[in-house]
């Protein structure tokens, strides 16, 4: 599975702004939508393009356009809409596609409670964002989600990822690509990533 930490000197920047103890909903919030931004930048770079021709203010010229798969960005709920406004500022014509997992009190187990993705899934790249990658069961019940509807390209953008669920979830779709802004220590006996980000959730809804 190709897994990338990205490194960037601006995304090291803010993340280390959002782990203070007490920052704000809105300084939270702004945050996790420029590390998804930066994130967007570096999970697009394999994007095919095509030359055409246009007329320029000097005469004609060659340039290049994105071709093949669109696009759709793929929030899971509920945290995972605090970084869509950030992905949207870099792709603002991708199509959304929402799934809902929650965790059945008696098995568990992940279990899809909500579905809305675009139309022909086989011929788009998804997107899957989500601030946290903890213990996985929610984003590989998102994969098979999007499996089952034809999607064969897929790729998952979280700001901090705990080396445990990166295992689960290579050992479950190795064919999928992780994008995250950190790769922290482990988690703690609740699923909670250390050092991590507490309730990215909560954070970004001003909830507690
Ligand atoms: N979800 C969160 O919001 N934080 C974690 O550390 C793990 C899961």
């Amino acid at each position: 599975m190709k897994i990338v930490e990205v490194r960037h000197p601006l995304i090291q920047h803010k993340l280390g702004l959002m782990r203070r103890a007490g920052v704000s909903t809105k300084d939270f919030r702004e945050l996790a939508t420029e590390v998804a931004a930066l994130l967007t930048y570096e999970a697009t770079k394999d994007l095919e393009t095509a030359e055409e021709t246009i007329e320029g203010w000097a005469g004609p010229l060659r340039v290049h356009r994105i071709k093949g798969k669109k696009i759709t960005i793929v929030p899971i709920l509920r945290a995972g809409l605090g970084m869509l406004p950030g992905v949207l500022d870099m792709i603002p014509s991708a199509k959304v596609s929402v799934v809902g997992v929650q965790r059945d009190e008696d098995t568990l187990q992940p279990v899809a409670y909500y579905e809305k993705l675009s139309g022909r899934m086989d011929q788009r790249i998804a997107l899957i964002v989500d601030p946290m990658l903890a213990t996985a069961g929610t984003l590989i019940a998102a994969v098979d989600m999007l499996k089952a509807a034809g999607c064969t390209r897929i790729k998952g953008l979280f700001l901090v990822a705990a080396p445990e669920g990166l295992a689960r979830v290579e050992a479950a779709h190795p064919d999928i690509e992780i994008y995250t802004a950190s790769i922290d220590q482990r988690l703690n006996e609740h699923g909670y990533i250390l050092p991590g980000l507490g309730d990215a959730g909560d954070k970004i809804f001003g909830t507690k």
